[in-house]
């Protein structure tokens, strides 16, 4: 089979879909390749993220993998949301056809633009590096990709 079961469940039953009002952090990204949109909302309490949601114009993939990402950070530290990858989101979807691996990019990048959202709203220095600003060598690298 094409997806696993894992990707079936959170494509069909999505976690943590909709919007959060007067979120503290909301990312918006696009994807290059497809065209889809994520939109991620963070809510932020000591540091920590305490709630989290997402909206999507993607693909079933997409879906999956924010739905996954959502999980994966919900009630974590700022500092371990930054450290997600997609690769870990892939992992824990026990994996996607090589073709969809960009879907995922889409989500570890909404979470990490809505982090970069809030710290700019709060006036909180952070290392720019952590960040993609749609132009570093993996945007590049999935632009290429087919
Ligand atoms: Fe666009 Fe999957 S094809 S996010």
């Amino acid at each position: 089979m094409l997806y696993s079961e894992k990707v079936m469940d959170h494509f069909r039953n999505p976690r943590n879909v909709g919007e959060i009002e007067n979120a503290d952090g909301v990312g918006e990204v696009g994807n290059a390749k497809c065209g889809d949109i994520m939109k991620v909302y963070l809510k932020i309490d000591n540091d920590m993220v305490s709630d989290v949601k997402f909206k999507t114009f993607g693909c079933g993939s997409a879906i999956a993998a924010s739905s996954m990402a959502t999980e994966m950070i919900k009630g974590k530290p700022i500092s371990e949301v930054l450290t997600l990858t997609n690769k870990a989101v892939v992992e824990a979807l026990d994996g996607l056809p090589a073709h969809k691996i960009h879907c995922s990019v889409l989500a570890e990048e909404a979470v990490k633009a809505a982090v970069k959202d809030y710290y700019d709203k709060n006036g909180i220095a952070y290392d720019p590096e952590k960040f993609c600003d749609g132009n570093c060598e993996c945007c590049h690298e999935h632009d290429g990709e087919e």
